[in-house]
This record gives structure tokens, C-alpha cells and sequence, in this order.
């Protein structure tokens, strides 16, 4: 007898936003926003996962300028009038389906290509210049060019809040713009903004701070991380629990309400010697409630689509127990929600022969 899965069907709060479930849809870069702003295909496609058991909803990457946040064609962007009106909709479409939402602050740093970008101009931001330890690709971030970057997210997070969303998460996860200052191979600087564990999270508890004085202490603020680097799977940013917590008090400390702990397969055990994930680190080293992720209703078959490797079937009764336990709070759910707009209801209600198989065609459709 499969576990029952009523743990993932218990309300939870951050802070004072109350979600009717355990359940968050993961952020997905979709790429359908044409002009860089959503329109009522993009509205209707989060307002399906809201009506069907979705507890949060996580945008898709959203860009907090239009120059050097983005190279990556129709993803659309928060600093638009008419990207502004898109989200408005979005945002009032989820809670009429009955939803909670938040956009997803994306800065695409080194990983943005300025030759494949609409300002081919303008190098690419990121704190060293470079994607990986070595060779620069372009000069490291001035000052000001940080400054502006703060304000940039700051400013697109309060335009988050008056879209009408209910929380904002700032990316800071898989080597983009925020994680190029966290990550010590690829932030080498010696000043303010780099060195130790301090250093290299000033910007984002900079950008936590502002963001809190302009939002108040109601909005809640989510923040991405990853151990891993796109540029290398393998890699551990904080390789003991002393070194994540060195990562996580500073951001808790600048206001965060949330952290979201992005990981290849969820079960996966974060350091040697237990077997909590990073999530589970992460909530005992901060006591702040905190999103697991990774290959969660997949089979090795499928999650093969993605990212190119297989990996053993993760099955929701492990998921069940490591949530019954109380590691982690939330469960977000990429690549099956992509695939299957009903596949929490599908899960709610029992209806897992229903489950259909992802595969790499749904990227090309917003179901
Ligand atoms: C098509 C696609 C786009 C993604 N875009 C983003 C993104 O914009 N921001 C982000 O933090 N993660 C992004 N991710 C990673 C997912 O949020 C998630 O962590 C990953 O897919 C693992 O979850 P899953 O195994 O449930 O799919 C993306 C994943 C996919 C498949």
C-alpha cells in the first residue's frame, strides 16, 4: 500500500501568508512572453496549476531590467508598463482560481550571453567577470554597478508586491548573478563584496534589507540557493553545516522569511553523516521554514528529458516520510507541474494512474 500523501495537503504559513497547502509550484523559465511581457496565455497557464492544488506558485525567472538581466529571448521582464499590466492579470487570475503567488526576481549575470542579447554592447555583470575560476570574461562589477543591481531587484520586488502577487522570491541559486557574489570560486574580489562568507552575501542581504523597508514586515521575502553550480553539478558551495550556516545567518539576519534549497533530487543527503537534505539543513540551522525541490514525481525514465542523466526513481513515499518527519516545509514541484497542470489534484485525490509521463516535448507547450 502506497503511503498516504496527507502531509502534503496540510496548511502552512510564511509568516503571515497562509497556503492551503505543502505543495509550490517550482519557478520554470518558459520563455513565452513575447515584448518580455505575459500575456493571457501566461495567465490562464498559472491559474490552471491555482485551481488544481497548487498551495504556491513560483514564477518563472523574471528579469528586474532589460538590459544586462537577460539574454534569453521572451522572458519577460517586471519593468515594462506593459510587462507590469501582464503580471497584474496573472497575479488577480491565480486568486480568483484560488492560488498564491510569487514572481521569481531572475538576474541572469555571467550567464547571460550579451552577443545572443538585444544590447550586445553591454557586458555581462557578475562579481569577478567570469563564469568559472580563471580567465575573465568581462570586468568585474564597479560599485556602482552593484548599487544599481540592488536597487534594480529592490525596485522590481516592491513592483512585485504591487502587481499584486503575495511574495517575491529573489533567485539566488545555479550560478546567476547573486550566486556569482556567494560562491567563492567565482567571486574573487577583495573588497566589501567578497572574501569570507560576509562579504560574499552583503549584496543579497543588501537587497533583502531595502526590499523589506520599501515592502514592510508582511510581504514575505523567499530566497533560491543552491549548493550546485550550472557549470559544475558536482560543486559544494558550503561543503560543512558550519560553512551553510555561515551562508543562511546573514540573509536571515537582513529579513528573509523563507528559504528555498534547490537540489537535483530531493533526497539526496546534504553532508556525511545524516541523512537530512539541504532543505533540512537549512530549517535546523535557521529555524526558518524552508522549500525542498528535485525530481519529485518523476522516474529515472523521465527525469533523464531534463537534464540529461538518470537517476533512481523518487518515489512521494520517501517524499512522505522525510515531510512526516518534519525536515523541510514545502515541496516544490518543477517538471511533472510543467508537464501536467492537474498533477497535484491528480495527487490529492489519489488519481495516480491518471499521472502522465514528462517529457521533453511539454516544454514546447504551455498546458
Ligand atoms: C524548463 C525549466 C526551466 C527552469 N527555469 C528555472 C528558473 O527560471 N528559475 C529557477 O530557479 N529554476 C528553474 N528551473 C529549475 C526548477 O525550478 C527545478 O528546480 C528543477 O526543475 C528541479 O525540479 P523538478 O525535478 O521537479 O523538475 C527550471 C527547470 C526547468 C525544467
Amino acid at each position: 500500500m502506497p503511503r498516504s500523501t496527507d502531509v502534503l495537503f496540510t496548511p502552512f504559513a510564511i509568516g503571515k501568508l497562509a497556503l492551503k497547502n505543502r505543495i509550490v509550484m517550482a519557478p520554470m523559465t518558459r520563455s513565452f512572453s513575447p515584448g518580455h511581457a505575459p500575456g493571457a496565455d501566461v495567465a490562464a497557464y498559472y491559474r490552471r496549476r491555482a485551481e488544481a492544488s497548487v498551495g504556491l506558485i513560483l514564477s518563472e525567472g523574471v528579469s528586474p531590467n532589460a538590459t544586462t538581466a537577460t539574454g534569453t529571448p521572451n522572458v519577460p521582464n517586471i519593468v515594462t508598463p506593459q510587462a507590469k499590466e501582464g503580471w497584474k492579470k496573472v497575479a488577480a487570475g491565480v486568486r480568483e482560481g484560488g492560488g498564491r503567488m510569487g514572481l521569481q526576481i531572475w538576474h541572469e549575470g555571467p550567464y547571460r550571453n550579451p552577443a545572443k542579447s538585444e544590447h550586445p554592447d553591454i557586458p555581462s555583470w557578475s562579481a569577478s567577470g567570469f563564469k568559472l575560476s580563471g580567465k575573465p570574461l568581462w570586468p568585474p562589477m564597479t560599485g556602482a554597478e552593484i548599487e544599481t543591481a540592488i536597487e534594480e531587484f529592490v525596485a522590481a520586488a516592491v513592483a512585485t508586491k504591487e502587481a499584486g502577487f503575495d511574495c517575491v522570491e529573489i533567485h539566488g541559486a545555479h550560478s546567476y548573478l547573486i550566486d556569482s557574489f556567494f560562491w567563492e570560486e567565482t567571486n574573487q574580489r577583495t573588497d566589501e563584496w567578497g572574501g569570507d562568507w560576509k562579504g560574499r552575501t552583503r549584496m543579497a542581504c543588501e537587497i533583502i534589507r531595502r526590499t523589506r523597508a520599501k515592502v514592510g514586515p508582511d510581504f514575505p521575502l523567499l530566497i533560491r540557493i543552491s549548493q550546485w553550480k550550472q557549470q559544475d553539478f558536482a560543486a559544494v558551495a558550503a561543503p560543512t553545516p558550519q560553512a551553510l550556516e555561515a551562508w543562511l545567518t546573514p540573509l536571515v539576519e537582513a529579513g528573509i522569511d523563507a528559504i528555498h534549497c534547490s537540489q537535483r533530487r530531493f533526497w539526496e543527503p546534504a553532508f556525511e553523516g545524516s541523512d537530512l537534505n539541504v532543505a533540512g539543513w537549512a530549517k535546523k540551522l535557521t529555524g526558518k521554514p524552508t522549500i525542498s525541490v528535485g525530481s519529485v514525481g518523476l522516474s529515472g525514465e523521465f527525469t533523464a528529458a531534463y537534464s540529461g542523466e538518470a537517476s533512481e526513481p523518487a518515489s512521494l513515499d520517501r517524499l512522505v516520510g522525510m515531510m512526516e518527519r518534519g525536515d523541510f516545509d514545502l515541496i516544490a514541484v518543477g517538471r511533472a507541474l510543467l508537464q501536467d497542470p492537474d498533477w497535484a489534484e491528480k495527487i490529492r485525490a489519489g488519481r495516480t494512474d491518471e499521472l502522465q509521463t514528462f517529457s521533453r516535448d511539454a516544454l514546447a507547450v504551455l498546458y
